[in-house]
């Protein structure tokens, strides 16, 4: 049996004899209207100066918008100023909007005027509170008040247009508390304040529908909208936009399920910075767009340094999760995940034409100017996978399946005992202490390597270092000789010969490391010798040759005793 706690109390739904947004698709960006400078900085506990928000203004046009809130001019002088930076430097492009927020009431409504004067072309946006809560216990008025309150400041809007003849004026309302609003008064009030501005099809009001406060799941608040704009008297009169809060964690979602009930603008902040939780962030819904094929119409192709202007400017942190833009959203912690990124990777260089597929991956991070490089780190849970594919990223060393396994383990034991995750310079460290440098108690004096051919049969001669294990110091010289059908064959055959205990070779690999005259080469070798288990060795040389045969003392010097 369910119980109802009497504190709280369900959403009432809005009633719907058929819905048809479940059933739409979002093709087409919407109009974005960045609140950032406004909302958003209203919320900040230090607020931007005036010198910030020029730069973030600049940012803005530069990212694409072409509607962009610059404030609430009558509420503070730097915010005034602001205002008047911007015109008198003529610092707005000819296909950008600024927009102006100010509440119902004469003075203010006089004072925002005064900032616009000179500018080419701006948005008066007014808001009052319509919902029952705010009714009752802020203003102490009813239905009728409110939208009294709302009409007189149209009016008064709509006598100062003439005080401002430079400048293109269009008109913005917001119900604030909209989603907290029975939606059939939300209408009334849009209707009364549209007839009392004098809305037309030619030049349409904007009606923005704020979830000021998010009260229930994102479906709800489609359905608001849909009804809203599927009642209205005169449909085309009206853009219908959305400006939604983040209070349940779903000012996302809810902006996009809006979008798919028919709205066609959308306000928000970089990020998601403003009020509580914070507004709708852009920067998300863009690029879900752009994951969809659909051109977002805002440029986010080089989202660290935009991250790095928001977070010097506002002073807040985008948390490392954040959708896109966190730190370590293109980084993937669990080994199968690495592993099948990897292997996404590899299939993308195969197939660069083909729509992006690559698992674990919604957005290729180059398009947002993000680098595969900081895709894999390695901590004790990466799989092996992992691990070569940092060596292969970010060192050239292509390490043969086969050996994938056991350098993997040495990493996973190496990230436990130091408890953290390790670097991709630490792991090439350690590949290097492991197999690269692995020289004693056997090295190879390379430059004395000699070879000779008889028929099909390679003769070779190699002095070779014997260090103490204990001191660590070269003790003695050996000269080995042997014949084989190649160089390694005779390699191992003089080895045996000089008393190493029998061994065999299973597999081995080289390729060359960078290119030009400085170019390397490096060899992977497995050996088999006695009843243990295969072991790998590796080793780099100018010369290929000496390569392989410093990578079987490699390996031959890893063999447990
Ligand atoms: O969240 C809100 O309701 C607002 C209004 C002023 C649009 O910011
Ligand atoms: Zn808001």
């Amino acid at each position: 049996m369910t119980t109802q706690n009497p504190k709280y109390r369900p959403f009432p739904a809005v009633k719907m004899t058929h819905r048809t947004w479940p059933d739409r698709v979002i093709k087409q960006a919407p109009t974005w209207c960045s609140v950032d400078l406004r909302d958003g900085n209203q919320a900040l506990a230090v607020p931007m100066s005036v010198e910030e928000k020029i730069e973030f203004f600049e940012l803005l046009v530069k990212l694409g918008f072409k509607e962009i809130e610059i404030g609430f001019p009558s509420a503070s002088q730097i915010e005034f100023d602001f205002a008047r930076r911007l015109i008198d430097e003529k610092r707005i492009p000819d296909d950008v909007w600024v927009q102006v927020l100010v509440q119902c009431k004469e003075e203010l409504i006089a004072r925002t005027f005064e900032a616009l004067q000179g500018c080419p072309r701006a948005i008066l946006h007014l808001y009052n509170s319509t919902s029952p809560a705010q009714r009752r216990i802020t203003f102490g008025i009813d239905k009728q008040g409110v939208i009294d309150i709302a009409v007189r400041g149209t009016k008064l809007v709509k006598e100062r247009v003439s005080s401002v003849p430079e400048t293109k004026i269009r008109f913005e309302y917001s119900p604030e508390s909209f989603f907290a609003t029975e939606v059939e008064f939300a209408l009334e009030i849009c209707e009364a304040v549209g007839e009392a501005w004098g809305y037309t099809e030619a030049e349409p009001i904007i009606f923005n529908l704020p979830s000021t406060v998010e009260m229930s799941t994102p479906n709800h608040y489609a359905d608001m909208i849909e009804w809203f704009i599927t009642h209205q008297k005169y449909p085309e009169r009206a853009i219908i936009s959305l400006h939604t809060h983040n209070d349940r964690g779903t000012g996302v979602a809810a902006t996009e399920l809006g979008m798919m009930a028919g709205a066609t603008r959308v306000e928000g902040t970089l990020f998601g910075n403003g009020e509580r939780t914070g507004n709708l962030d852009i920067v998300t819904v863009a690029l879900n767009l752009l994951t969809q094929g659909v051109d977002p119409e805002l440029d986010f192709s080089r989202l660290p340094a935009i991250r790095e202007i928001y977070e010097r400017t506002t002073k807040l942190e985008v948390p490392p999760r954040w959708p896109y833009s966190g730190d370590l959203v293109f980084t993937a912690f669990s080994g199968s995940h690495q592993d099948a990124i990897n292997k996404g990777l590899k299939d993308r260089t195969a197939h660069p034409d083909w729509s992006w597929e690559v698992p674990y991956l919604s957005i290729d991070p180059h398009d947002i100017g993000r680098s595969y490089r900081a895709i894999i780190r390695i901590n004790s849970q990466s799989g092996k996978g992992g691990v070569a594919y940092v060596m292969e990223q970010e060192f050239g060393y292509q390490l043969p399946k086969a050996m994938h396994r056991d350098f993997g383990r040495i990493i996973n034991r190496e990230a436990d005992r130091l408890g953290e995750e390790l670097p991709p310079e630490d792991i090439l460290k350690l590949f290097k202490d492991e197999y690269l440098d692995r020289e004693e108690p056997r090295k190879l004096a390379s430059e004395t390597v000699r070879q000779s051919r008889e028929g099909d049969q390679v003769e070779i001669e190699a002095t070779i270092l014997i260090f103490n294990l204990v001191t660590k110091k070269s003790d003695s010289i050996e000269i080995i000789k042997g014949r084989g059908n190649g160089p390694v064959d005779a390699f191992v055959k003089a080895l045996i010969k000089s008393g190493v205990e029998p061994f065999e070779v299973v597999s081995y690999s080289e390729h060359s490391l960078g290119s030009g005259a400085e170019a390397k080469a490096v060899a992977y070798f497995e050996i088999k010798a006695g009843p243990g288990p295969s072991v790998f060795g590796a080793a780099t040389d100018t010369n290929i040759e000496v390569a392989s045969l410093k990578a079987i003392l490699s390996a031959l010097n890893r063999v447990p005793k």
